[in-house]
């Protein structure tokens, strides 16, 4: 990070090992409290060095490490936001059960910090698929889409599935990242994340346009990245990113909901919306010009990847066959 130039980046990203005795192949997840947190300020003063004025920093741990991270940045950064990533634990004996993960959310500037509302779908009942929340008399006033997304992320669930996940013992999802990366920066940004572990955040950043710099202490997981990238495209709709997971949008930007409105059966009424979900248009029905969904390679370990890739597919630019 010492070689990177100050106020560089875009974006930087950090999920840090947890000092939780993870079995790391190249590092020691075992160290005292007043050791980690010596160590952790070093970097979380780094990423701040590096991130241009309009930039924003994320980071991602627990709540026992994050209210020192906090208290630390206060100093050098300035607080926006502690998004809590409701994300099921396991209980640890007299305590709660531990549920949520906390991302740290820190700018350098006051106003000129880049921020896009973003959008999710409506949370519906897994059963009937009417909509969650009520709306009382102002259902007909409902986003098409979904509401503009809260500090409390309940929608993301972490990689529990093997198949679905590395080598590595904590790998986030994509989507968890891709959302972060709408809200807080634009098309050709620089995404840096010191913990890459095997590449979460550069094939977010791959997925969005986005351009990416990471670092990871083991080979072995660098070799991961550099693999699994090869094979990501881009993700966009009418030349918008978005992200998609398992065929569902999982966060646009609010701005360019008018321009990918058209690659979705909406339902027709208020009423109709209520039970019923929008639904990405499969190319063979698509009835509209320049549609475009650039291939959504969801990346899978196993030799299952060509299965699951026809299964997430959804749409694919001619372009991209
Ligand atoms: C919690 S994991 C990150 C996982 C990553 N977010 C992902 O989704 O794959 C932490 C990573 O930090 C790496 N690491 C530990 N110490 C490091 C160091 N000093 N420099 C760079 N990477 C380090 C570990 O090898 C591990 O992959």
């Amino acid at each position: 990070m010492h070689q990177i130039p100050d106020e560089s980046v875009d974006i930087t990203f950090a999920d840090p090992p947890f000092n939780l005795k993870k079995l790391y192949n190249n590092y020691n997840d075992k160290k005292s409290a007043n050791e980690y947190l010596i160590w952790c300020k070093k970097w979380l003063s780094e990423m701040v060095r590096i991130t241009k004025p309009s930039g924003s920093i994320f980071v991602h741990n627990i709540p026992k490490w994050l209210i020192y991270f906090a208290s630390y940045l206060n100093e050098i950064a300035i607080f926006r936001h502690w998004i809590a990533w409701d994300a099921m634990g396991t209980p640890l004996g007299k305590t709660l059960l531990p549920n949520h993960y906390g991302i740290l959310y820190y700018v350098k500037s006051k106003l000129d910090y880049k921020f896009y509302d973003i959008r999710m779908l409506h949370k519906r009942c897994r059963k009937c698929h009417y909509i969650l929340k009520d709306y009382g008399g102002k259902k007909d006033q409902l986003h098409k889409c979904g509401p503009i997304i809260s500090d409390v992320w309940t929608d993301i669930h972490r990689i529990r599935h093997k198949t679905r996940r590395d080598e590595h013992p904590c790998q986030l999802p994509v989507h968890l990242l891709e959302r972060l990366l709408l809200m807080s920066s634009g098309k050709g940004d620089i995404v840096f994340d010191p913990f890459m572990g095997t590449g979460t955040t550069a094939i977010a950043a791959k997925k969005l346009g986005r351009r990416y710099i990471g670092i990871d202490i083991d080979p072995n997981y660098v070799e991961i990245t550099n693999k699994k990238l090869k094979e990501v495209n881009a993700t966009s709709i009418n030349g918008c990113y978005v992200s998609v997971f398992l065929n569902k949008i999982t966060t646009i930007q609010s701005n360019d909901w008018e321009k990918i409105k058209e690659g979705f059966d909406i339902p027709k009424t208020p009423l109709d919306l209520e039970k019923s979900e929008i639904k990405l248009i499969n190319n063979e029905n698509a009835k509209i010009k320049n549609m475009k969904i650039e291939k959504n390679h969801y990346y899978q370990r196993s030799n299952n990847q060509t299965l699951y890739n026809q299964k997430v597919n959804m749409l694919s630019h001619p372009k991209n066959k």
